[in-house]
């Protein structure tokens, strides 16, 4: 699309942009959960983690608030991210959530999914850029947090970039400083979400663009980065990188991130075999106090990824669910990775 950008002038990049805000982890339902990122600081310091969605509804009507929002201290810098299109909705959810030591407020105007479009709100309120600055001019009245917005390039015809821009400054002046840009469009019918995160093609070239025709703003690209010398290149351009599905199927691919941004310490990279250490105790706590197993063990099924004896990981983490006694036979896998897989610190 477009011709090719040239190298971006590095001044222009946000001068104030701080150094965990270059890497964020995208929310992904189901898989961003507490658990992954009690599990992902073990490998990795220097990323600003997301939650995964929560909708202003979960949020107003939970019964059970604190097991819905609390979160460990190592999780931190920890942003929650909103679903919802009410204004006064999401302010009133924003108050819930602001003592909970949140470090920022994302609202979602790019998950494409059916329950998310019967509820008004996630990408379709791209179509809506007037809606979407009510919103985040109340949750910016509501409450002290930065307020942010994950979007997409486009949602079904509303695909130019003409409408992209007046989306971001109707936006940016209710109070966002921050987009997160998804770099595709998104299809409301016709695709699953999973589809629409495969088939509408990345535009990187318009993400840099908005960074180029709004410098005062915090662009971050998102979308299809799936290597950190991948997200370096983007860094020329924008101010940050969001990166998903790398993030569960190889989270491992993170460990260097602390060293590389802290080039002057010299950092140790934690192997794999000790963050399975680290992990075993918090998997057992909560395990013992009643947490499903699954959500426990899933985070740590990519550890391996690309490694020998990788599926051979994966294999018997699966079996581990479907066992009589899982804690023992957690202990003995521990035992067996770290005779197997014993790597030199
Ligand atoms: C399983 C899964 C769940 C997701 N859930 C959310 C979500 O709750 N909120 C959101 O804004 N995006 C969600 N996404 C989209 C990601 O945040 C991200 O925008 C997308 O995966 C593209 O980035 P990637 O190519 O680096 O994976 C989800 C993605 C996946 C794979």
């Amino acid at each position: 699309m477009g011709m090719e950008a040239p190298f971006r002038n590095k001044n222009m990049l946000n001068p104030q942009r701080k150094l965990i805000n270059l890497y964020r982890i995208a929310p992904m339902m189901g898989w961003t959960t507490r658990h992954y990122r009690y599990f992902f600081r073990l490998i990795c310091k220097k990323a600003q983690l997301y939650t995964e969605m929560l909708t202003t509804g979960a949020i107003l009507n939970s019964s059970q608030r604190d097991r819905l929002l609390s979160f460990d201290e190592s999780e931190k810098s920890l942003a929650i991210q909103l679903g919802g299109g009410v204004a006064a909705d999401l302010a009133k959810a924003a108050k819930i959530v602001e003592p909970y030591g949140y470090s920022e407020i994302n609202l979602n105007v790019g998950c494409p999914s059916d329950r998310v479009k019967s509820g008004c709100f996630g990408a379709i309120l791209f179509k809506e850029p007037s809606v979407v600055a009510d919103c985040v001019a109340e949750v910016c009245a509501a409450v002290k947090l930065p307020v942010t917005v994950k979007t997409r390039i486009g949602v079904d015809d509303y695909e130019s970039y003409a409408y992209l821009t007046k989306f971001i400054q109707e936006v940016s002046l209710a109070g966002c400083q921050t987009f997160i840009i998804h770099a595709r469009k998104a299809w409301l019918q016709g695709l699953s979400p999973k589809e629409n995160r495969e088939i509408p093609p990345l535009n990187y070239q318009w993400v840099y663009q908005i960074k180029r025709d709004f410098p005062h703003l915090t662009i971050v690209l998102n979308g299809g980065i799936d290597s950190l010398s991948a997200a370096q290149a983007h860094l020329q351009q924008v101010d940050g990188v969001m990166l998903g599905r790398v993030a569960w199927y190889n989270p491992y691919l993170f460990a260097e991130l602390d060293a590389l941004l802290s080039p002057q310490k010299i950092l140790m990279i934690p192997n794999r075999t000790s963050i399975v250490l680290n992990y075993f105790p918090y998997l057992e706590k909560a395990f013992i106090s009643g947490e499903n197993l699954s959500p426990l063990i899933q985070p740590l099924l990519g550890l391996f990824h690309g490694v020998a004896g990788g599926r051979r990981w994966r294999q018997k983490l699966s079996e581990i669910l479907q066992g009589r006694n899982p804690l023992i036979e957690i202990k003995e896998i521990v035992h067996e990775i770290v005779s197997r897989f014993s790597e030199k610190p």
